[in-house]
């Protein structure tokens, strides 16, 4: 569900000349990264996601700015805010995500499980409601 997308606080190296924060799969980072995008130069009032995955795992990052992601799992709706750096919210499959009110400037870091496949997307709410609701009557343990 909405819930089981955890908020990791991650490590800090802070120094007088800038921070470093690291993202090390197998130490703090769930999954292998075969893959890395970062959007940026959004403009305001633009809304990015609004889609689900079947197997992708990600953790999304605010490297600068800020911005509102919004989850839904069919049933349950979250919005986080992610406005620091040393935040990853880890997103599972089976979870609609809308990502909102970018602050000028800002950078959406993301760690990919997966290269990118577009068969992995779901970019239509009707189907993602009807492909979780088969998925719950499977009794599947997606996590969702
Ligand atoms: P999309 O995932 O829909 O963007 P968002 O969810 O952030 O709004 O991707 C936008 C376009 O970029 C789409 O045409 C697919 C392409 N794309 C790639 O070619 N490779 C990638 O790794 C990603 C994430 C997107």
């Amino acid at each position: 569900t909405v819930y089981d997308c955890p908020l990791l606080e991650l490590p800090r190296v802070e120094n007088r000349a800038g921070n470093l924060t690291v993202l090390q799969p197998g130490w703090n980072c769930p999954f292998d990264v075969p893959r890395v995008y970062y959007l940026y130069d959004v403009p305001g009032g633009s809304t990015r996601g609004g889609h689900a995955h079947k197997n992708l795992r990600q953790l999304i990052v605010a490297a600068g700015g800020s911005f509102e992601v919004l989850l839904d799992d069919g049933r349950n709706r979250r919005s986080v805010f992610l406005n620091r750096p040393y935040y990853a919210l880890a997103l599972y499959p089976g979870i609609w995500r809308e990502l909102h009110n970018f602050s000028s400037g800002s950078v959406c870091l993301v760690l990919a499980s997966e290269r990118y496949e577009e068969v992995d997307y779901i970019r239509d709410y009707k189907a993602f409601a009807s492909w979780k609701a088969l998925h719950r009557a499977e009794g599947s343990s997606d996590g969702a």
